[in-house]
């Protein structure tokens, strides 16, 4: 098993660049699925969900050629099988994006229900409405598979009313949309900045979608989209992790190639907390100052929003403030779970349902913990840079499916991590 090294305790201080965005890339990639022609995509991050959906691309038959670490080339002309496979697909919550690319290109699709972070229930029912409202017969078959067929051949656009605010439901429907014969109106849409980069992608490509990134999305359907080369937008959640970094530890971090607009509700509470933020055209720096971070109220909520991705980080941060913290989560049912592994540091906090409540102390104290899911693994990597002595983590699997180079840019910001195998133990017999 991979474990993460880390002697905490000191400030860091330097520049991290970020790399692009993980929940626009894991959209982009299988909407290739649309185009019969060579795509190229640019700044993609180098991350194992990344692998996963370039594997899955080339077993249906797509042709993927790495131009260079970050720039893919993708043809899926020749594509043929359609069914990715059970065991890739369970690897990401992403491959589902791979229902409403199939069903646009082909008016078919068998995809095995999605993995992804455990945050408690993370139903699929408004894909499964909106493929519907667009003629798809959907049916749940064995072992999970989505079993998604239209009777037309090509979808019919139609309007979708989302029942919730859902990024993946949202990006799904314009998937299956966008060579739909006629219109296709996406209401109480998500309006996160990597919906918009999967709408300019799609446009590039041909496509007529505008609306992206408001709550009503209009997609008019089109016969055939054409090659093209896009570049993926920076990764908000990187930029605030590194931010959030800067806040933990102490020191000075300057966060570069990111869009300061997508970074508002995060500087925002950073200043709130009484950490320094100045916002350049590209990137933002963070100061902290020896003076404790001061507590705050918070609750995230979809974009623009405070990010639910950002949660854990910050949750990490009001463990340090001076005083008591209220944390809600707006978005899942139960993403609180690393607090069990934050209180092993000394945290004190008590969680009931959606709302934590934060009593800050001066410090951690270290001790060996486990990452549970991608952001609150990063989360715990802070709260071990921000603590004196050393510290394990192991579960690092899920933080490297997100977080491109993750120990190289903090060693190169001043942290001491480094990465280690341990061979797997002995499987213990859990005690009856
Ligand atoms: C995307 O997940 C992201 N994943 C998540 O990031 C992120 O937390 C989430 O959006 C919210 O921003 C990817 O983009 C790959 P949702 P998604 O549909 O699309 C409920 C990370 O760390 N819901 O917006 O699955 C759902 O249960 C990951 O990068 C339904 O009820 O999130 C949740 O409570 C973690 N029915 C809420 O909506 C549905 O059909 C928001 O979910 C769909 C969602």
């Amino acid at each position: 098993m991979d474990k993460y090294v880390i002697n905490g305790g000191h400030p860091l201080f330097g520049e991290v660049t970020v790399s692009g965005a993980k929940n626009a890339a894991v959209a982009i990639l299988p909407a290739a699925v649309l185009v019969k022609a060579p795509v190229r995509i640019e700044n993609i991050p180098d991350i194992s969900d990344v692998r996963h959906i370039s594997d899955m691309l080339q077993y249906m038959g797509a042709s993927v050629r790495l131009v260079n670490k970050t720039t893919l080339e993708i043809d899926t002309t020749h594509i043929k099988n359609i069914q990715p496979p059970y065991d890739m697909v369970r690897k990401l919550r992403a491959s589902y994006y791979f229902i409403g690319a199939l069903l646009g290109r082909f008016g078919e699709a068998h995809v095995a229900m999605p993995g992804g972070c455990d945050f408690g229930t993370r139903p699929i029912d408004q894909h499964i409405k909106g493929f519907e409202a667009l003629s798809a017969d959907i049916s749940i078959g064995e072992g999970g598979i989505v079993d998604a067929t239209c009777k037309y051949g090509r979808l019919k656009g139609a309007s979708v009313y989302l029942d919730v605010v859902s990024v993946g439901a949202t990006m799904n429907v314009m998937l299956a949309g966008v060579l739909a014969e006629g219109v296709t109106v996406i209401d109480n849409a998500a309006r996160e900045p990597h919906i918009v980069d999967l709408a300019n992608f799609l446009n590039a490509c041909g496509a007529d979608i505008r609306g992206a990134g408001t709550e009503t999305i209009k997609i008019k359907g089109v016969d055939s989209l054409h090659g093209c080369t896009y570049s993926i937008i920076p990764d908000q959640i990187e930029a605030g992790t590194y931010m959030a970094l800067a806040a933990a530890t102490g020191g000075r971090i300057e966060v570069k190639n990111l869009i300061p607009k997508h970074m508002e509700s995060i500087s925002a509470k950073l200043v709130e907390m009484g950490v320094s933020v100045t916002e350049l055209d590209d990137s933002i720096i963070v100061e902290k100052g020896p003076a404790r971070l001061e507590k705050i109220n918070l609750k995230t909520m979809p974009y623009p929003g405070f990010p639910t991705d950002m949660q854990p980080q910050f949750g990490v941060l009001m463990c340090l403030a001076d005083g008591a913290s209220k944390l809600t989560e707006g978005v899942y049912d139960n993403r609180f779970k690393y607090m069990d592994e934050l209180r092993r540091m000394g945290a004190n906090v008590s969680v009931d349902g959606r709302i934590a409540l934060i009593e800050g102390v001066e410090a951690f104290k270290a001790a060996p913990v486990s990452a549970c899911d991608l952001r609150a693994g990063a989360a715990l990597v802070m709260a071990a840079l921000a603590t004196n002595g050393t510290c394990e983590i192991d579960n690092i699997k899920y933080i490297e499916r997100g977080y491109e180079n993750f120990v190289g840019k903090l060693n190169a910001l001043g942290a001491d991590i480094k990465k280690i195998t341990v061979p797997d133990g002995p499987v213990l017999e859990k005690a009856n």
